[in-house]
């Protein structure tokens, strides 16, 4: 197992970068020994260096541990735990929970669609933002909640939600 105090910060490649992946894959791999119950923690090791798992990863690692590519599609789509498409460096979470929603998260919600260009559980394609929603933050007494990265913002109005990722831009 590679030793965790080597991981460095994740770095986004995208697909176009494929040299880069191909490089950044057979870094990962050599620390392996090719065999079927490291699929996992290879999948985690991936995402962790590249910050998703990539198509091409997913066909590399299968061809790696002598796995069809469906049981490697397969894993990687039933854990939450693994991202198939790329995140944003900022993350934005919109409490949807009940709490919020009565106190007007969808409008929250909308104005943060609009500003972004994107819908719930997109990424802008500069990567800049992630737009996720959460079921609920635990916080209902500062409803609505709109957690930035890791901040969290109570009472959230749709003015104070542009004046949120203008500041998060800066
Ligand atoms: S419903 Fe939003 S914090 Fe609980």
């Amino acid at each position: 197992m590679p030793n965790p105090s080597t991981v460095q910060d994740p770095q986004v490649l995208l697909p176009e970068q494929g040299g880069n992946i191909e490089e950044r894959l057979n870094e990962i791999l050599s620390s392996y020994q090719g065999s079927e119950d490291e699929l996992i923690p290879i999948l985690q090791r991936v995402q962790q260096v590249l910050g998703y798992l990539p198509e091409a990863a997913m066909k590399r690692v299968a061809k790696f541990l002598h796995l069809p590519e469906s049981t490697v599609f397969g894993v990687g789509t039933f854990y939450a735990q693994f991202k198939l498409v790329p995140t944003g460096r900022n993350t934005i979470r919109v409490c949807r929970g009940t709490a919020c929603h009565v106190r007007g998260s969808a409008k929250i919600l909308g104005e943060m669609e609009k500003q972004l260009g994107i819908r719930a559980g997109e990424t802008t394609p500069d990567l800049e933002y992630s737009l996720e929603t959460i079921a609920c933050f635990g916080s209902c007494a500062l409803a609505p909640v709109v957690v930035t990265n890791d901040k969290v913002h109570g009472r959230v109005t749709a003015p104070k939600a542009k004046e949120m990722l203008n500041k998060e831009a800066q």
